[in-house]
């Protein structure tokens, strides 16, 4: 396997990752080292000359070069990324994906006290309150380090590599990539590749939650649920299926009547959270049920289209439609979790994907450069 070591600067990533490499008769790429010796120049005159944009360009090639993972259960390779080189989701994918990513995490504070100590000067820390600066640093990238195992740095070196191998032994059995994890005001948020069921199961049980209430449609259901199911039985979670209308057909007060006493036959009680499996139309009106079922369950995204992937799971809007128009009846409810698994859109029909990636460009054109560029 590769062990990925991600972290804030300070945090040791280098001499953690020598010492775990070579306790492996493995090899270990400490990815600025790389960069320098590829550029024949230190990175604070890489940032001089070039500037940020120009440095992470060559961040995001050495990655590029860093060729297929290994996926053996034997650690083959120790890789020590720049602290924001996973800012960036395309090194993001390159780095977590059949990789093993292990995050060193430390306080700012001591942080800055090893910062200080340190011969390299880090272009980002330097001449600047160094306490401060790692604050923001925590804010703005600490999504995308919790996507990696979180391991304390802050121990004697060897104790730290114990620790590191441990977790990355553990963290190989687990199935897919996760690549990022953000506790938000509006739900905790996981994203990856292959991991909606095991997920799901942590969810539920963060939530004390005994059988996995599934609100689906049969669209969605036939080609994603084989994969839910399987985890949640494997972890001893029932599973109870409440099965809508496919389509914007799920989107009306009589489904919701329906369905709300199928939640009561099924005797679900208030802390009892529900699942939606399904696009943008079954979030929505499941959404509207967890809302106003016995005055609010909570409730638990799996949104299987692109379009419920990045939009519509997001933000806690619900509702159906009336006659009328669209969406003229629902309620925010804030889901208390949202699992956005790439795997399920496998069988999304191209159709839907272009759909989907217009509403994209148009929330990158109206101000999100860094999505522009990547769309
Ligand atoms: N709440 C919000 O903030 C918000 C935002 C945007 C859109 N919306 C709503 O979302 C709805 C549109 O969402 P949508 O485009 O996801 O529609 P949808 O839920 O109707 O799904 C589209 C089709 O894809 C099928 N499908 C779902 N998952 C699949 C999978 N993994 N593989 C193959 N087929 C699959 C469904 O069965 C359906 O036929 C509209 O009702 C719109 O009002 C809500």
């Amino acid at each position: 396997m590769d062990v990925v070591l991600v972290g804030l600067p300070g945090s040791g990533k280098s001499a953690v990752g020598r010492r775990l490499a070579a306790r492996h008769g493995a090899s270990f790429v400490d990815l600025d080292e790389l960069i320098e010796r590829q550029a024949g120049a230190r990175i604070p005159d890489i940032f001089a000359d070039e500037g940020e944009a120009g440095f992470r360009a060559r961040e995001r090639r050495a990655i590029e070069e860093l060729g297929g993972a290994d996926r053996s259960a034997a650690i083959r390779r120790v890789i020590a990324p720049g602290g924001g080189a996973i800012v960036d989701a395309r090194n993001r994918w390159r780095l977590y994906r059949g990789r093993v990513p292990v995050w060193l995490d430390g306080r700012p504070e001591i942080l800055a006290q090893r910062l200080r100590r340190s011969p390299n000067v880090r272009p980002l820390v330097s001449g600047r309150d160094p306490i401060r600066t790692l604050r923001e640093l925590t804010s703005a990238r600490g999504r995308f380090y919790a996507a990696a195992a979180r391991i304390a740095g802050m121990a004697e070196v060897n104790g730290v590599v114990d620790t590191v191998e441990r977790a990355a032994l553990e963290a190989h059995e687990a199935a897919g990539t996760i690549l990022l994890r953000a506790e938000t005001t509006i739900g905790r948020l996981t994203l990856g590749e292959g991991i909606a069921g095991r997920v799901l199961v942590d969810e539920l049980r963060r939530l004390d939650a005994r059988r996995a209430i599934i609100v689906s449609e049969p669209g969605a259901w036939g080609h994603v649920g084989a994969a839910i199911e399987a985890p949640l039985a494997e972890a001893g979670l029932p599973c109870e299926l409440v099965m809508l209308p496919q389509g914007e057909a799920a989107k009306t007060l009589a489904v919701v009547e329906a369905a709300a006493r199928a939640l009561a036959r099924l005797h679900v009680e208030r802390r009892e959270p529900l699942v939606a499996v399904g696009g943008g139309a079954l979030g929505d009106t499941a959404g509207f049920l967890a809302a106003t079922y016995l005055r609010g369950v909570p409730f638990i995204q799996v949104p299987t289209t692109l379009v419920a992937q990045i939009d519509s799971s997001i933000g806690g809007k619900t509702g159906v439609d009336l006659p009328e128009g669209k969406n003229l009846v629902g309620a925010f409810h804030q889901p208390a979790a949202i699992v956005v698994d790439i795997a399920l859109l496998a069988t999304l029909p191209e159709r839907e994907r272009r759909a989907a990636l217009g509403e994209a460009a148009k929330m990158a054109a109206l101000g999100d450069e860094r999505l522009l560029e990547l769309l």
